[in-house]
């Protein structure tokens, strides 16, 4: 397993801080650029990304919930470590987009919405590093873990089979279900709240690797 902290609930006032605070116990850094189009909410994009660069050494898993991709993804500094996300229902065709950001040297990582039929990513297996499925419906953190999301997760491992791609599971993930989420087969769990939203959240985030029942690879 590997752990993502998402920044959206971190104190956005001070994400240096908030990133020092978390870094040893998690494996990458989770950050949800939204557009106010694609989704119906606001948070950060390029300029704050790239500005974190020189404060922690992990990589970067960027989920873009916006309309136009292939526009923005090349305004993230990324290295081969790092992800670039995109949803399949964005405006982009989704070739278009996983060439523009294999052609930026990143990992590339394709995502869909809860709603949208997981097959629809089934055709794309074969052109990425991740899939990321949302177990809420993407644009706010602290929302309910969708239960529905553990059956898409074992539907996804089956099909991808032998293939080196990643799952991630984003959205609700907690103490009570991050244990569920790694059996059912998911490779990377994203978690924001149940990390930022205590008092200590480094903590919170050795936290689920004990509720887990794994330990951080370093
Ligand atoms: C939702 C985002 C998630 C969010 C998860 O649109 O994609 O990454 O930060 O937050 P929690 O863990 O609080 O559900
Ligand atoms: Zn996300």
């Amino acid at each position: 397993m590997k752990l993502a902290a998402s920044l959206l609930a971190a104190d956005c006032a001070c994400l240096a801080r908030e990133v020092e605070r978390v870094e040893p116990a998690v494996d990458l850094l989770h950050l949800d650029v939204m557009d106010g189009h694609f989704v119906p909410n606001l948070t950060f994009g390029p300029p704050v990304a790239n500005a974190l660069r020189k404060h922690t050494s992990l990589p970067f898993a960027i989920h873009l919930m916006i309309e136009h991709p292939v526009r923005y993804a090349r305004e993230f500094q990324v290295s081969p470590v790092d992800s670039i996300t995109f949803h399949i229902e964005a405006a982009d065709p989704p070739e278009e987009a996983l060439r523009a950001i294999r052609d930026l040297g990143c990992r590339v990582g394709i995502s869909s919405r809860p709603r949208t039929p997981l097959a629809e990513v089934f055709p794309y297996l074969g052109m990425v590093d991740l899939v990321l499925v949302m177990s809420v419906e993407p644009g706010f953190g602290g929302q309910a873990f969708l239960p529905d999301a553990v059956g898409r997760i074992q539907a996804l491992r089956r099909e991808i089979g032998e293939r080196a791609v990643e799952i991630a599971v984003d959205g609700g993930i907690g103490p009570g279900n991050v244990r569920n989420v790694v059996e059912a087969g998911a490779d990377v769990v994203v978690a924001g709240s149940a990390i930022f939203g205590t008092p200590d959240p480094h903590a919170a985030a050795l936290e689920l690797w004990t509720r887990a029942g794994r330990t951080k690879r370093s």
